[in-house]
């Protein structure tokens, strides 16, 4: 649950729909959101087979939609999986700008890895954000993740920040799944 003044929020994770993909996709021409978000220039076409190429295989993406209160805001995901060196990335756009700054991408992502790490065997969960995207960066040390390495690419500096599947289970008070991989 978030919070909206004193008003709860509810908000789920679920399997992304197809007819979602055109939404999405509008939305990431945003120019706000470019600023902030690291979106490829695509066509909805391509957006499309990429959204169909992930259904098909999510070995190494795993995506879902968030929703606040039955309404679709945005999508949270995680790319680059590898279970052989037991770690994956994390990316999350609510498109929806009604929706920040009231926890719901906070919560969002704690529901979210809560299902990753259950789901595959990580050890850990990276993310990269713009140093200027205070907000993002808030969200994630909100869940645990801390920096592990701050760099300049192209003049813009990005944070790379990390969370380990002990610490955020630790954190959340989770037990921990049988079989889940962690080396802890
Ligand atoms: C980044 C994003 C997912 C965060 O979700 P959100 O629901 O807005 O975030 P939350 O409300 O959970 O947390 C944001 C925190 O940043 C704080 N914050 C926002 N602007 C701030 C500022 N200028 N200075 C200090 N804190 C700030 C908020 O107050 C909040 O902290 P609080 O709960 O302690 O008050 C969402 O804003 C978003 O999708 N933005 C556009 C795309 C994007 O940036 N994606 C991430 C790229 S890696």
């Amino acid at each position: 649950m978030g919070r909206l003044k004193n008003t709860v929020l509810n908000i789920e994770l679920k399997p992304k729909k197809r007819k979602d993909v055109k939404i999405f996709w509008e939305h990431s021409r945003d120019p706000q959101l470019k600023e902030l978000f690291p979106f490829e220039d695509i066509s909805l076409d391509e957006a499309y087979d990429i959204f169909d190429r992930h259904l098909s295989d999510e070995s190494s993406y795993f995506e879902r939609s968030i929703y606040v209160n039955g309404g679709y805001v945005g999508d949270i995901w995680c790319y680059s999986i590898d279970e052989k060196n037991r770690e994956g990335y994390l990316s999350i756009v609510i498109f929806d700008k009604n929706y920040w700054d009231k926890g719901v991408g906070t919560e969002a992502t704690k529901q979210f890895l809560k299902i990753v790490f259950k789901k595959y065997h990580l050890d850990s969960i990276k993310a990269y954000t713009y140093q200027s995207n205070i907000r993002s960066l808030k969200c994630c040390e909100k869940v645990g993740f801390k920096i592990s390495k701050t760099f300049k690419k192209d003049g813009v500096t990005s944070h790379l920040l990390s969370i380990r599947k002990s610490d955020f289970l630790l954190l959340f008070n989770e037990e921990r799944s049988s079989g889940s991989g962690s080396s802890i």
